[in-house]
């Protein structure tokens, strides 16, 4: 038999294994991302979406299991590290500091520019809208406004992987066209992208490979197409969109 060609990854998730205290969060959870491509993960609440995540960064130790990024084995290492091979987490929530403005949240993105930008101006172009609130406290803008505050820092970083927990929880549909629009243009250019979401249409237009969890467990994986068709995604889904 000859080899299979093998497709870069940008992401691998092999067998993990994670509790908290003795509630167990997530058993046997595997999963890719191939390089450039768009990995969308659904499930209801408590499937373990955030605990997969927030183990790939670092946050978290799994009991078991095995993490590489781009080849590089990285479930040993501390979140500062993983985050400097490019790996960048905008948790569920607001990624933001609501306590500063907009101008300050942008500038604090910095770090991860080149010395050329300007991360008020990148934050701008990326989301006109937040032209107009570079004095305002950014808790104090609305939801949407937030989230493309948050995904503008995320970005700025050039991610290599970029993982997104539930950035439309609670947003107008037009607001999350705009985030996934932003999202959508990054992945066209080549970046990784881990997307965990509730607003499953919203997901499934933008997802390469799609992978179902439940009560910890990846219980379904396939194509966007392949999800919207099949009969346990749909009786599935149908609760949870
Ligand atoms: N900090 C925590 N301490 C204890 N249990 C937690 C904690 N965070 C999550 N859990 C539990 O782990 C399971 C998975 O949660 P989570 O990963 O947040 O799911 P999802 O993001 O899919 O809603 C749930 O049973 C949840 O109650
Ligand atoms: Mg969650």
């Amino acid at each position: 038999m000859s080899p299979e060609p093998t497709t870069p990854l940008a992401l691998e998730v092999r067998g993990l294994r994670v509790s908290y205290g003795g509630v167990q969060a997530l058993r046997d959870v595997s999963m890719v991302v191939p390089e450039g491509s768009v990995v969308a993960v659904l499930g209801p609440n408590g499937a373990g979406k955030s605990t997969t995540l927030r183990t790939i960064s670092g946050l978290i130790r799994a009991q078991e299991g095995r993490i590489w990024v781009q080849g590089q084995r990285i479930d040993r290492k501390p979140a500062y590290k993983i985050a400097r091979m490019g790996v960048v987490h905008v948790p569920e929530g607001r990624g933001i500091f609501p306590s500063l403005t907009v101008r300050e949240n942008l500038e604090m993105a910095e770090a991860a520019v080149t010395e050329a930008t300007d991360p008020v101006a990148e934050g701008i172009a990326l989301f006109p809208a937040l032209a107009s609130r570079l004095r305002q406290l950014a808790g104090s803008m609305s939801g949407g406004e937030q989230q493309m505050l948050a995904l503008a820092r995320a970005l700025m970083a050039q991610p290599k992987l970029l993982m997104v927990d539930e950035i439309s929880m609670g947003l107008a549909p037009l607001i999350v066209a705009q985030l996934f629009d932003a999202l959508r243009e990054r992945a066209e250019a080549g970046m990784s992208l881990l997307l965990v979401e509730q607003y499953v249409e919203a997901a499934l237009g933008l997802a390469d490979y799609v992978y179902v969890m439940d009560k910890g467990s990846i219980v379904d994986v396939g194509e966007p197409s392949d999800m919207r068709h099949g009969s346990l995604a749909s009786a599935y889904l149908g609760g949870v969109a």
